[in-house]
């Protein structure tokens, strides 16, 4: 189990999150929505310790999540990445198994295999000799979901990662998510799709600096949470694609 308890975020005397608390269980896939710059991007990166000011305790498994980030795979927001860098598409997913070979090793027949597997598995393996920025933009995130499998993690965070894509890339990462829950993995999910991508979490979780709601689909889409994390924007956008 993924737990958060009590997590503050300062940035420079403006406060992006407030007092958050919540548990994330094996085997499920939470889904984090709310309005933008509602701190869903700065929850991920201050549980993953990227944040100096955050405070706050976040253990996974009963122990500090700071001393396990070999268990996390983390996919940023497609805006976080700087797609220009030079690299090909074989050594973004080999960056995974860094942590378990080292920098300077090189990488091991096993960790070769588990790379092949995983660009297999989202179709890019004929793409492993290209630069990473000479993709779309749905076989980038492609790679990026590659890229943790590759790292055989147990907690897995998502950072927006249906925007820009084609169903074929939505239909594979949604396979993934599957496979990966039934291994017991923790999914987490931040999304700007109010549609049928809720419906395929086991739990949500509304955020606007605090936490709206937290619960089930029909605990958290209702039109008074969705009024007070969007305004009076929702109110036509539910009628025509929450109430499903
Ligand atoms: N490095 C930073 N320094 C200062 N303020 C920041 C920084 N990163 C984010 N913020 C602010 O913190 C708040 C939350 O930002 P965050 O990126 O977490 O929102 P978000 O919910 O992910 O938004 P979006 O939907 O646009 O991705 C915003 O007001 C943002 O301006
Ligand atoms: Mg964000």
């Amino acid at each position: 189990m993924l737990e958060v308890e009590n997590l503050d975020v300062n940035y420079r005397g403006t406060i992006a999150l407030e007092n958050i608390c919540f548990r994330a269980l094996p085997g499920q896939m939470m889904g984090v929505i709310g309005p933008n710059g509602a701190g869903k991007s700065t929850l991920v990166k201050a549980i993953l310790g990227l944040i100096p000011s955050a405070r706050g305790l976040v253990t996974f498994r009963d122990r500090s999540l700071k001393k396990q980030l070999n268990s996390v795979a983390y996919v940023p927001q497609r805006t976080q990445i700087d797609w220009d860098y030079p690299i090909t598409v074989w050594n973004v997913v080999m960056m995974a198994r860094t942590r378990h070979t080292g920098w300077f090793r090189k990488p091991s027949r096993q960790s070769k295999e588990i790379v092949k597997s995983a660009l297999q598995r989202v179709g890019m393996l004929d793409f492993c000799s290209r630069q990473i920025g000479e993709l779309s933009g749905g076989q980038q995130q492609r790679v990026f979901l590659a890229r943790a499998l590759a790292q055989q993690a147990d907690l897995f965070f998502f950072d927006e990662p249906f925007v820009g894509i084609d169903r074929k890339t939505e239909a594979i990462m949604f396979d993934v998510f599957r496979e990966l829950k039934q291994d017991g993995k923790i999914l987490i999910l931040v999304t700007h799709d109010l549609g049928a991508t809720l419906k395929k979490c086991d739990s949500l979780l509304l955020l606007k600096q605090q936490i709206i709601a937290n619960g089930s689909f029909k605990e958290v889409i209702t039109a008074d949470n969705l009024q007070r994390a969007y305004g009076d924007s929702i109110l036509l956008f539910e009628q025509e694609e929450v109430a499903c």
